[in-house]
């Protein structure tokens, strides 16, 4: 009896101590707009928080409670905030993600976020609506690690983003780019790059200290070379992950990732040395005139000194390939996987003449019921794909197995993969889509996978390449896998793991399971918050009013074809243009200049070669005709 009062005492203790430790770490954020002009070419309005851009920078500590109480006072628009990089294990309502995991938090109301912080490392958050965060609404998330590995190596740490820019706002842009004008689906080229959100940023530095940089790519699109002119580093983390160091003096930092870096810096004070990000432009379908992919930072040792500007040599660019690496856990490789899916990425048009992007011919769409309600209301129809909608790309997974990922890469462009609530062992990554590589030969083991494989959470493919990816589904929740390429998110390269529903009802379901907030921002949106997919609550299995894709193109419809239809289209538009043209002057003449050359560089690209304005409009009314046999909802517009 006295034992077990001891022992009671004991525990009591334990739980006083550890509760003293955490922290509960409150951000008050309101976001709304600001101007700025972070390229010093174009002020902008941007979505700030508090007044202030760049947006804050949240910290904790590992085993920290993280609250955001946000109030959205955009005005016009609904925003989230998501933590990109963290587990959330638990806690997968709090993952921010807008028809997945909640409602998204509509204009003039309040929503709080709260979460235990787990992980140690360098993440970010941004909002996961209507591909937004580009337009501002991104920043870093530093966790600090008590236990540190590396703690003893480094004096100071820094924090450096990288990001695209652009001038123009996000909802025009994807509106132009998933449209009919657009049928190649060419992404809109960022104006700048940025460091620090701003450019000729200069860092001070001391002499003989080392450093730890946590570089953070916030990019909606360009990946990023990165190298200190003159220095090399060793990298300790990927995505939050510790590696065993490794030297290098360039990476290849893609959207969405992150590289913890150890920089020792010199013993003379006499120079300072660029920092630079250089956007790789592979990227880029066309590379407009006049754009500069670099932006330059320096380390700054003596501010006395000259500010040389940054050498770029475009074929020097060998970045260190993260794929060798090893965790320094020494995490194994996980068993042969319960559960292994091929992937294949590519790009096509749908019957709206558009270009979107499929995993496994499905392009995805916002179901209108968040999927993590559908999971909690569901009972045990929840392991049945079918209630989720085919367009939500549900893969539902069992409790604690391993699970595979075979991704095929059918488009010629580089993606970068990320996974929501895991970081996963990277088992292999080459060059060849073909499906059938060497997965036989790494299957019956004559080729072997590393025996501790290098792990993160966002993992670039390379052109018509492949990969091979392995997590455990130890975190029941409901978390997507996409491109990190905000474009592509919008063209629909994303699937959504379904993982372990039942256990996600025994967490969440009831009374203590989601705050009464979420399904405010439902209910002042009139968005259903029960049953499947649609909103029905009586029969799940009915897939009556899901939200689904534009219908394929008739059989033999070429995307030629689609090319031939553009130009009766521009060319229609422009005959109206030049009616407006008499009565607007100038401005519109500039326009049909913008948009002459657009075809006509699309002209050259596809191969089309003449293209002589509006005499060249064969049927003007292929657009009406065009326009009825697609079955375009509402729900397939601008996501
Ligand atoms: Cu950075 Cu779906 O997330």
């Amino acid at each position: 009896m006295a034992l077990t009062l001891l022992r009671q005492l004991a525990l009591a203790t334990t739980l006083l101590t550890t509760a003293v430790i955490a922290d509960v770490r409150e951000y008050n954020f309101t976001v709304g707009w600001v101007d700025r002009n972070p390229d010093g070419f174009h002020e902008r309005r941007v979505m700030g928080i508090n007044g202030q851009w760049p947006i804050p920078t949240i910290f904790a500590t590992v085993g920290d409670q993280v609250v955001v109480n946000l109030k959205n006072e955009l005005g016009d628009r609904p925003c989230s905030l998501h933590f990109h990089g963290l587990y959330m294990n638990g806690t997968t309502h709090m993952d921010g993600v807008a028809q997945s995991t909640q409602c998204p938090i509509p204009a003039n109301s309040s929503f709080t976020y709260s979460f235990n912080v787990t992980q140690p490392g360098t993440y970010w958050y941004h909002s996961h609506v209507d591909g937004q965060y580009p337009d501002g609404l991104r920043g870093p998330l530093i966790v600090h690690d008590p236990e540190n590995p590396y703690a003893d190596q480094y004096d100071e740490e820094l924090v450096v983003t990288l990001s695209d820019w652009y001038h123009d706002e996000m909802p025009g842009l994807i509106s132009s780019f998933l449209s009919v004008t657009n049928p190649t689906g060419a992404e809109p080229v960022p104006d700048s790059a940025l460091m620090n959100d701003t450019q000729n940023l200069k860092i001070p530095v001391q002499p003989n200290k080392t450093y730890f940089i946590r570089v953070v790519n916030m990019a909606a699109f360009a990946a990023q070379y990165f190298w200190i002119e003159d220095h090399s580093f060793r990298i300790i983390e990927l995505d939050g992950i510790y590696h065993k160091p490794t030297e290098a003096s360039m990476i290849y930092v893609t959207a969405a990732q992150r590289y913890g870096i150890l920089l020792t810096t010199k013993n003379d004070t006499d120079k300072n040395f660029p920092i630079v990000g250089s956007m790789d432009q592979d990227l880029f379908d066309a590379v407009p005139d006049g754009l500069n992919p670099n932006v330059t930072s320096y380390l700054m040792y003596n501010s006395a000194a000259p500010f040389p500007n940054a050498t770029i040599l475009e074929d020097a660019f060998e970045p260190l390939d993260d794929a060798t690496l090893e965790p320094t856990d020494e995490l194994a490789l996980y068993e042969d996987p319960a559960i292994s899916y091929t992937i294949d990425v590519k790009m096509d048009n749908l019957g709206d003449g558009a270009n979107y992007a499929f995993f496994n011919d499905v392009t995805f769409v916002r179901p209108k019921v968040p999927t993590l309600y559908t999971v909690l209301t569901s009972g045990d129809l929840a392991t049945d794909a079918t209630i989720y909608g085919v367009n939500t790309h549900p893969l539902v997974l069992s409790h604690n197995q391993v699970v595979e990922i075979v991704l095929n890469n059918h488009d010629p462009g580089k993606h970068p993969f990320h996974l929501h609530g895991h970081a996963f062992q990277v088992l292999t990554r080459g060059d060849d889509d073909s499906g059938d590589w060497d997965v036989e030969a790494f299957r019956n083991g004559s080729v072997k996978y590393p025996t501790t494989p290098m792990r993160r959470d966002t993992l670039l493919v390379r052109p018509n390449g492949h990969f091979v990816i392995r997590f455990r589904s130890d975190n029941p929740g409901v978390w997507l896998f996409h491109c990190h390429i905000e474009w592509h998110v919008d063209s629909g390269l994303i699937l959504t793991f379904i993982e372990a529903p039942l256990q996600l009802q025994q967490q969440l379901g009831g009374e203590n399971g989601i705050p009464e907030d979420h399904f405010d921002a439902c209910r002042a949106q009139d968005m259903p918050f029960q049953g499947n997919a649609a909103g029905n609550t009586v029969d799940l299995l009915d897939t009556t009013g899901f939200n689904v894709s534009p219908a394929l193109l008739p059989d033999g419809f070429t995307p030629r074809g689609i090319v031939a239809l553009t130009f009766s289209i521009v060319a229609g538009l422009l005959g109206v243009g030049v009616i407006v043209w008499y009565g607007l002057g100038e401005i519109s003449t500039i326009e049909q200049q913008k948009e002459q050359q657009k075809i006509n560089t699309f002209a050259k690209e596809t191969g089309v070669v003449e293209v002589t304005g509006v005499d060249a409009a064969p049927a003007g009314h292929a657009v009406a005709g065009r326009e009825k046999d697609v079955g375009y909802t509402a729900a397939n517009e601008v996501k």
